[in-house]
């Protein structure tokens, strides 16, 4: 999407998340595909925030360091792009046409969604089908992205020595793992929730298509937050205590208070867009979360989410029908809600 270099090299996944990079590398030339290679590296707080870069000489040096540690000198890589001030993913109903005409109209066509300047931005789309309710319209999923983001992610991926072969975004990562470990038939709606520390995704699917996104910036960090503020707790040991671990000084019934406030002020969010997913789009309901970022590993929070939302929860597993190869790390099983968005870049196939 965006930016595409033909090229036979390998194509790695880089999610560039505010907390943590994470690279992978799947094979998809076999089924079951494998997962070859994956690597994560922390990043400081500060140096990204609801995907906007911060501290640009920061992400560089983090990147080369990566770049370094995981041998990517000569590899593509596929970047995902999120942020709820910068990403615009919306699905459009316009008069039918074929794909080369939409392609010279797209512009015209999506001015009218886009809060931003057409100029802006870059524009993709993906024509989904014949409406259901207007006859000789046409359902299309437009994504436009503004070109100053784009911009700034290749140059910092440039002086970082790497490669950018392929830019999209996040909430079509996840749905790349969904689709290529679940049987979508049998779910015939279901929603892509994705949480990590600065940032939630959320990506409705029925019968195999995407109906909905929606992007906002409530994350973990809020638990982090609330901590270090209520409790006054230093930020490794807000991080301990999102982790279930014990702090000295720190009562388990005061910190569960606190973090469980923080996660009720992330599932008010997602449930007033499913609210205006219903009301807006349709009433189907939603039969079940699938949820990844960091949220899906702390401690109570998909089943307290169920609980609140009034829906099944299921931590959506990258590895359910990819193959972890011994070349992996193990412990990446027990990290495989961090794993999906760069797993999702990785089996992007490079010109698809
Ligand atoms: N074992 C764990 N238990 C609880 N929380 C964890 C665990 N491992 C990581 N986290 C938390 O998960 C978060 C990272 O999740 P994730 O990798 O999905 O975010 P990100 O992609 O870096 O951020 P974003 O997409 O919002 O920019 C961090 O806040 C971290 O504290
Ligand atoms: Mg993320």
């Amino acid at each position: 999407m965006f930016f595409r270099k033909k090229k036979e090299d390998v194509l790695v996944g880089l999610d560039i998340g505010s907390s943590f990079l994470k690279v992978a590398q799947v094979n998809i030339s076999r089924l079951p595909h494998e997962l070859v290679f994956f690597q994560s590296m922390p990043l400081r707080r500060e140096v990204i925030s609801e995907g906007a870069i911060v501290d640009k000489p920061a992400l560089i040096g983090a990147l080369r360091e990566l770049a370094a540690r995981a041998n990517l000198k000569n590899a593509d890589v596929a970047i995902g792009l999120s942020g709820h001030s910068s990403v615009i993913i919306k699905r459009i109903t316009i008069p039918q046409m074929s794909q080369d005409d939409l392609a010279l109209s797209i512009k015209f066509e999506a001015e009218q969604y886009i809060p931003f300047d057409i100029n802006d931005v870059n524009i993709d789309f993906q024509i989904l089908g014949p409406s259901a309710h207007e006859h000789g319209q046409m359902d299309v999923i437009l994504v436009a992205v503004k070109k100053s983001l784009i911009n700034e992610y290749l140059t910092v991926l440039e002086e970082a020595g790497l490669s950018p072969a392929v830019v999209d975004v996040d909430p079509f990562a996840v749905s790349n793992v969904f689709e290529a470990n679940y049987d979508f038939q049998e779910l015939r709606s279901v929603a892509l929730v994705n949480i990590g520390a600065s940032k939630a995704s959320i990506n409705i699917i029925q019968n195999g298509l995407p109906v909905f996104t929606r992007d906002s910036a409530s994350g973990i960090n809020f638990h982090a937050e609330a901590l270090e503020r209520m409790l006054k707790v230093t930020r490794d040991d807000a991080e301990r205590l999102k982790r279930g671990e014990s702090v000295s000084g720190i009562s388990p019934e005061s910190a569960e208070s606190v973090l469980n406030s923080a996660s009720d002020e992330i599932y008010a969010e997602i449930y007033r867009s499913f609210e205006y997913f219903r009301s807006s789009v349709n009433d189907e309901g939603i039969q079940r979360i699938f949820l990844s970022g960091g949220a899906a590993l702390m401690k109570g929070f998909p089943e307290m989410m169920a609980e609140r939302l009034g829906l099944d929860v299921e931590v959506l597993d990258p590895f359910k029908k990819i193959m972890v190869t011994d070349k992996v790390d193990p412990t990446v099983r027990s990290l495989a809600p961090l794993a999906v968005v760069a797993v999702g870049l990785a089996l992007r196939r490079i010109g698809e």
